[in-house]
């Protein structure tokens, strides 16, 4: 009896830990997916409230105020509001509410654009996430959409509010859009928790259904015939991911300027892991009105076939906060088998903003962190480079597990980095392929050539440095094979026959060309000159000077292409 009774014990427990692990199951489900849409149903009262808020708010938007995307200014105390404003959001905010919500734009497409039939049935998921953005803002975004897309290519707009702490993104917006945009298929979800940018657009990814996502920041305003070509060459080639061109909507006076109707970049990278503009290489690809192909993206808009989407494994999810899953998706579509291309006939306005008005969340460098990840997947030794700016990030645990991804690139049978480079970025100089000589750049002195902090893109000295005892980029640099004294995109220029400048690489020699000899001098041929460290005071610039033999003259770099020099 008593051992009966002792069995029964232990059955009862073992139900008991089975319940008990039902009923945390339910909890974590409820958890997790409770992420979901909000309820339209609001109270009588809340309506009354919200109208008596937006009625007025209409009430005050000026007609045709920045009509035609022209730049629109406010009198009096609104305008010096705009300009505080300005300062404080990098946006003007109080011109954004002033103007109305579903201005026209020019059309500002090349005119030959006109020419092109597109006869696409595909539907596109519009997806917009924000955090704390202007509600006017968000709303000029959802309305230029909606106006410029034909009814038969636009199967639903999702909103993925990544959990705003602003009161008038939450009720204020549904009730506007269950009054003011119903029946236009727009849909909203608010976030129980932030996510940041790439968790909530897998968010919104996961309840789209058209056959197209098109992915925009929720500060853009959508042009005519914008959305046709993305879906019409998605319709031809499912693994392409489309990128259209983004104008400049300028955050003082809202003004929509483009840069002339022909000319446009695509997307590159710095080694330091950020996104950069680059300019077409190939000449007859600029003269088209076709897709180009573009080496990256920005990642704020961009089109993709929804079932491609998730078969080229979506987003890094374990990437937090921002930045760098721009990358990460635009080597993973090149190396496993996709297309990157911007589409000259499709064009967005977006508002770029001088600094960021948010917060980030845990103050944490995401960027950073983000982009360690995909130089460890998908960067092969080229990470070398990326760790050389983050040396800090190489082998840290806050990078997390990468198992994961490591797994899809190998099930996606992906092809490698040095693949990438040669055949989709040909042009992206590697500073130490394919070179005479690269790394520290010493004096006898142990003083060092440097950048001195230059910033990416800036002109500055080439200037000098006490050698840092590390290989910091800063004090990296190579002598390239066409003769130019080199850091990724800079090459040391001598201006006024003296002075030696950090500067754009223009490709063709001339005052660019340097000529390192086995004695140690860096000859310039253009001036008949010698780089000189005489009278150089450390973190001033260097120059070039007579030639003569002196230890002044006498240059050393840490490797040297044997090759090249026998
Ligand atoms: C060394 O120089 C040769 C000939 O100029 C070149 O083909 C080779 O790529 C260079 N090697 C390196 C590592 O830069
Ligand atoms: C260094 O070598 C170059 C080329 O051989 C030569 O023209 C130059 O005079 C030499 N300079 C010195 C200081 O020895």
């Amino acid at each position: 009896m008593l051992l009966k009774y002792g069995r029964l014990k232990k059955i009862h427990i073992k139900l008991l830990i089975v319940v008990f692990i039902l009923i945390l199951y339910v909890l974590v489900y409820l958890k997790l997916f409770n992420n979901d849409i909000s309820g339209f149903n609001l109270p009588l009262k809340f309506e009354n409230e919200f109208e008596a808020i937006l009625g007025p708010y209409e009430a005050k938007i000026i007609e045709k105020l920045g009509n035609n995307g022209e730049p629109a200014y406010l009198w009096g105390d609104e305008a010096l509001e705009g300009e505080k404003a300005l300062k404080k959001f990098a946006l003007n905010t109080i011109l954004s509410d002033r103007m109305p919500l579903d201005r026209k734009l020019k059309d500002p497409r090349n005119t030959k654009c006109k020419d092109f039939q597109y006869d696409t049935k595909l539907k596109a998921t519009v997806i917009i996430i924000f955090y704390n953005e202007l509600l006017s803002v968000i709303l000029r975004t959802i309305w230029s959409v909606i106006l410029q897309s034909p009814e038969q290519n636009l199967q639903e707009i999702i909103l993925v509010d990544d959990s705003s702490t602003d009161e008038n993104l939450k009720g204020l917006l549904d009730y506007y859009i269950t009054t003011r945009l119903k029946d236009k298929k727009v849909k909203i979800i608010h976030l129980k928790n932030r996510l940041g940018l790439i968790r909530a657009r897998l968010q919104g990814a996961r309840l789209a259904t058209g056959d197209v996502m098109i992915f925009l920041d929720a500060h853009c305003e959508a042009t005519k015939g914008w959305i046709e070509p993305l879906l019409a060459r998605i319709e031809e080639e499912k693994s392409a991911v489309l990128v259209p061109i983004i104008d400049v909507i300028e955050a003082n006076t809202l003004a929509y300027s483009t840069n002339g109707d022909t000319t446009y970049q695509v997307g590159g990278f710095s080694w330091s892991g950020h996104f950069t503009w680059i300019n077409i290489q190939d000449e007859a690809d600029k003269k088209k009105l076709t897709p180009v192909k573009s080496p990256t993206m920005a990642g704020g808009l961009f089109a993709i076939d929804r079932k491609f989407f998730w078969n080229i494994g979506s987003y890094d999810e374990q990437m937090d906060g921002w930045g760098g899953e721009n990358l990460e998706m635009s080597f993973r579509i090149w190396q496993c088998g996709g297309r990157l291309e911007t589409v000259p006939c499709s064009r967005v306005g977006h508002i770029f903003r001088d600094f960021h008005p948010y917060t980030f969340p845990n103050n944490k460098d995401t960027h950073g962190i983000n982009t360690a990840r995909l130089a460890h997947v998908w960067m092969d030794d080229y990470k070398r480079f990326f760790f050389m700016y983050q040396p800090g990030l190489e082998n840290n645990p806050v990078v997390g597990d990468l198992t994961h991804r490591k797994q899809l690139r190998s099930k996606l049978r992906c092809k490698s980095f040095k693949w990438y480079l040669e055949n989709i970025y040909p042009e992206k100089f590697v500073p130490d392929e394919n070179v005479y000589a690269y790394g520290q750049v010493k004096t006898p002195f142990e003083l060092c050539l440097d950048d001195l902090q230059l910033p990416e893109d800036k002109i500055g000295p080439l200037g000098l440095y006490n050698c840092h005892p590390y290989t910091a980029m800063s004090q990296f640099f190579s002598l390239s094979s066409k003769g130019e004294l080199r850091k990724e995109n800079v090459c040391a220029e001598v201006f006024s026959s003296k002075m030696v400048q950090l500067t754009e690489c223009h490709g063709h020699k001339r005052d660019q060309y340097w000529v390192f000899h086995k004695n140690g001098t860096i000859y310039h041929p253009t001036s008949k000159k010698c780089l000189s460290s005489e009278n150089i005071d450390i973190g001033k610039g260097v120059v070039v000077d007579k030639c003569k033999n002196t230890v002044y003259q006498k240059w050393t770099f840490t490797n040297i292409n044997a090759t090249a020099y026998n």
